[in-house]
Parts: C-alpha cells; structure tokens; sequence
C-alpha cells in the first residue's frame, strides 16, 4: 500500500469514528449509552422510573427515553426496535408480540401483533403425502414464517406515547449502522447457529463470518439499518409495502416461502381485553387468547391460592407438589381448548370458573404423583428464544411486553437486502393432532392452521396492582414454560415473600402434561428431588427455564430485576 492509499484510508476511518462518536452521543448524552462500552446490572431501586430486559443497551435506551420526557410507552417502542438489533435470536421487527399496560389514567390496554398464518396457508401444509409432519418445514427456512407482526404493534402502541417515532426508532438505527459491542453469550451463540444460517440463507448474512465470533467483537448490521429508516421515513408502510415488502416477498420466491403483498399490507395489530383475576388480595392483569398465557397463569394461580399446601412455603414437597399438579392440568386444557378467538370459540369463562378449577383439583392426592395419562383436558363442551421487557414510569404507566422470533433467531432466514431474521411462528400452530411441535406442545383443532389465523402463544406479559395501585410488571420468554415462569415467580413473590431478585432466580420446575414429567433447572435441591421421586415424579434435568424480567413497585421506590441465567439487564433514574 502506498502513502497515498494509506493516508486516504486514515481519513475514511476517522470520519467513520467520528461520526460513530458522534451517533453514540446520541443515543445517551455521552457515556450513558456506550455501544462499545457497557455492563449488566441485575437487581436495583430508582425513583422515577425502570426498565428490565434482555440486553444492557436496550434497558439504557429505555430508561434514557424516559429521561428524555418520554413515558413508559415510548420506551417500549424503542426497546423493541433497539432489541431487534442487539438481541438478534429473539428482538424482532420479522416476527410477532403482545403488549399490556395499565396507563396513569388507569385505563387499560391489551395489544396483540401475532403474527397470522399466510393467505396461501393450508391446514395439512406440513404434511407429505403419507401424511407425516415434516417439522423441518415448520421450524426452519422461509415456509416456517408467519406474517409479522412488530411494527404494526408499535404504531399500534405509539399513540399511547408522547414522543415523535423518529425519535424512538433512531437508537436502534445508530447501533445497527454503526455497530455494538457483542458479550461473550452473543459470540457463542451466533457460533453455535453458522450452520443453520449458511443452510437457510443465499446471501451473505451479518450474522456469519469467516473466523469464530468473539466477545468483543462488534456487529455492523448496516441493511438493516437501511430497513428501519425506511420505517422511520413511511411509518409502518415502510415495512409493510414499498421496497422493505418486495425484499421480504423476493426472499419467499427465492424458496417455499408464501407470504405475499397482499398478506403484508393487509396484516392488523389488535386490540384485546386482558384476562384480569384476583389473587391473595392482588388483582392480576394478563394475556387472552390467541394467547394462552393469561388463562394457563389464571388457573395455575387459581388451583392453588386457598390450599393448605401453598401455605407449607417455598421448596416445601407440599407446596412443589400442588403447583405441579395445578401446571399438569392447566397445560392439559391448552392443547385441547385454546386457539385464536377470531376462529375457535374458546371456553375462557368456563376455564376460569372456581367450580370448574375445583372439579379440576377434585382428583389431586397429596404425596402421591397424578398420572398425564389419567388427566385429560377438562370435560367443556399452547431453543425457547422469545424475549421480555418490563417498564414503568413515574407517571404511573406500567408496560409489559413480550416478543418472539418462536425459536432462536427464528426461521435462521434474513430477508435479503432487508438486513432481518424472519420468524417460524408457523410452528405454533398444531401442524397434525397430537404431534409435539418445537416445544413438545400437542393440539388439536382449535390450534389447526388456517389463512388470516394467529397460532396459539404461550406468552404471558402480566401487570399487577394492589388496591388499584400499580404492584408488579413481569414477563418471560421459555416457550411453552412461560407461563409456569411467571406463575412461580408470583407465588415466589406473593406467597413466599420473597424480594424479586431471588424470585425470579431460584431454581424452577415445569410440567406441561405431556410428556409426564417435571423437567427442573440445576441447582434444585437434592432433599426436594427425593421426596419428588418418592410421590412418583419422574424427574428431568434441563439447562434454564425462562429469563424473567419483574419490577416491584414499593410505596417510595421502584425495585426492578433481571434474570441472572442471561445478558439480562435493568436500567432506570
Ligand atoms: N413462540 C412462543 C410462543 O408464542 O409461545
């Protein structure tokens, strides 16, 4: 290289620095938001206002939103879209969400931005000829997608907020032009997934290079910078028509992808009413179908609240049992009752009915393991990378939010030229009765597939209050254990009085039915795994279960958490 080249070299590089540096002022007046530079934070109180969820520099967009006058709403947006670009295996604007919030006002909102089954859909369309599912087909690759949901959610939310979307959509377009410092997780699970990112895209993606990804290394993700300034420019019409909507339908032809301009300009976010129940003197806000979080948690909650057992206290065989049997039976409703509302008539009032949940327990004996082959859904005529956010503001705005891809970086295809990761959401629905999907869920016919349809979620984004204060926000990804996730840290917190940071991070157990067993994270204790076994459980080992973000709102304080199993972060002021 000559003096000239290498002089003219310096001066690219130090524009680029330059105006990295200047970029990264933006994103939190100096050394608030450092994309190079950052630090978890797992547990903390603030005054004013918090933010808890997957990655630091999304948590400090937040809580840098909300110091800027923006209120909880605001933050939400521009966490969803900054997790889009720092959290690629599950931030999303190619996949789906539902947020719930109880404004300062006290009104309520409930949005749902599933994604929908494409118009081309079919019921049997997993099945070969012989009438096999083909998993690979719903898990993986441009068929597995479902129409996205994100950036119809987000202009669904932005009324509720106070600042201009260009600002809240400006974070996420900096750290994806001009990069972010990636953790030692991020690098081995980008490593971990080269195979499948190679095998399910033709072009050169941001996620693939030639060496090993290291911690330290930093992400450029500049096509999808490109994509959120066409949002940022044409609202969600730069998602939804124009040049992003051609990039996503060239990608479907270049395969067996079916999602089409009509799907994408026709796709709604819509308005729900959250499933509200009261527990031990807290009035409890969640999810309605097409998710089946909200219902799952309230009859958890419900076969539970006025036991002798819950009352023997944390870890007690007594207590674990009973939660096990009331998650055994309230998963055996989901594969058989639950589905999107639009086109199943799902018996919610008679889910939620004290008679009903008490038939439902009538058969539980204490000390003694029920079996999943006896226990079926009550007689009446829903890799686990989804990813949560839990804020409130000093106004008194609470927000939940949880989102998904469904599986680590969803379908593992990028649209092309568009710079972002589409979802496999398709694999929610019941792709034939009774076969397990990625999850080991089963269903039926009220989770069948079917075009304009949203498949069945396990996401539970929940808000608490207490004589009609707000109390708690909390959520989680885990797939189908999110509900059991939340379920336990409530308990953890309302029954066993525990401070959040241990409520969401003690050891956990899940049973979903079927298969019969209860799967427990390590580090459950030995005493406990006996006795278990003793009342005939059959006990399964697993890595993790769920990463849950929860804020407790004490009379001068906000307490907030983040899980310790992640990247997880809090941030506030
Ligand atoms: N894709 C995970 C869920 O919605 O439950």
């Amino acid at each position: 290289m000559n003096k000239i080249s290498i002089l003219l070299l310096c001066c690219i590089l130090s524009v680029f620095v330059l105006n990295a540096q200047s970029k990264t002022k933006w994103l939190g007046a100096g050394k608030a938001v450092d994309p190079y530079n950052y630090t978890q934070v797992k547990h903390e109180f603030y005054n004013n206002a918090a933010v808890s969820c997957a990655h630091p520099l999304a948590s400090l967009i937040g809580a840098q939103i909300m110091k800027q006058g923006g209120n909880a709403f605001d933050a939400g947006i521009a966490v969803q879209l900054a997790l889009a670009v720092v959290y690629p295996a599950a931030g999303n604007i190619g996949g789906g969400g539902f947020l719930i919030a109880k404004k300062a006002n006290n009104s309520f909102l409930a949005i749902d931005y599933r994604e929908v089954a494409p118009g081309n859909s079919s019921k049997n369309m997993y099945l070969d000829k012989e009438g096999n599912a083909q998993l690979e087909l719903s898990q993986n690759g441009r068929l597995a997608s479902g129409v996205p949901g994100t950036i119809a959610g987000l202009f669904a939310t932005l009324p509720s907020a106070k600042l201009d979307f260009k600002l809240l959509i400006q974070p996420a377009i900096d750290l994806a032009a001009f990069g972010y410092v990636i953790t030692e997780r991020e690098a081995s699970s980008l490593n971990a997934n080269q195979k499948s990112f190679l095998k399910y895209n033709n072009t050169k993606i941001a996620f693939v290079k030639d060496q090993i990804w290291k911690a330290g290394d930093t992400l450029f993700q500049p096509e999808l910078a490109n994509t959120l300034i066409r949002i940022q420019q044409n609202g969600a019409k730069g998602f939804y028509e124009g040049e992003t909507a051609k990039l996503i339908v060239n990608e479907m032809n270049k395969g067996n992808g079916i999602i089409s301009l009509t799907d994408l300009k026709n796709y709604k976010a819509k308005f729900r009413k959250p499933l509200s129940f009261k527990y031990n003197g807290y009035s409890i806000y969640g999810f309605p179908p097409p998710s089946s979080g909200g219902i799952i948690l309230l009859q958890m909650m419900k076969m539970v609240e006025k036991t002798s057992q819950i009352q023997k206290g944390f870890q007690t065989p007594e207590a674990t049992q009973i939660m096990i049997e009331a998650e055994r039976r309230a998963y055996a409703d989901r594969a058989e009752h639950l589905g999107d509302p639009d086109f199943w008539k799902v018996p919610i009032k008679t889910m939620s009915s004290d008679t009903y949940l008490a038939k439902r327990m009538s058969d539980f004996i204490p000390g003694k393991a029920s079996k999943s082959a006896e226990i079926k859904a009550g007689d009446i005529k829903e890799s686990e990378e989804t990813t949560h956010i839990s804020i409130y503001d000093k106004q008194g705005n609470m927000v939940s939010i949880t989102t998904t891809l469904n599986g680590g970086y969803g379908s593992k295809t990028v649209v092309a030229g568009a710079g972002f990761l589409l979802n496999n959401e398709m694999d929610d629905f019941s792709v034939k009765p009774g076969v397990a999907n990625m999850f080991g869920a089963v269903g039926g016919e009220a989770n069948a597939i079917q075009p304009g349809k949203r498949m069945l979620s396990s996401m539970c984004p929940v808000i608490v209050t207490k004589n009609g204060k707000p109390a708690i926000v909390v959520g989680t990804p885990g797939g189908t254990t999110i509900p059991t996730s939340v379920y336990q840290a409530l308990v953890n917190s309302i029954n066993f009085g525990m401070n959040i940071d241990d409520a969401i991070n003690k050891p956990k157990f899940h049973h979903q039915h079927l298969p019969d067993e209860v799967f427990i994270e390590p580090n459950f204790p030995a005493e406990l795994k006996n006795s278990l076994q003793t009342m005939g459980y059959k006990l399964t080992n697993r890595a993790s279960i769920g990463k849950t973000e929860m804020i407790f709102i004490h009379k001068n304080k906000i307490e907030v958490a983040a899980d310790r199993r992640g990247d997880d972060s809090v941030a506030g002021f």
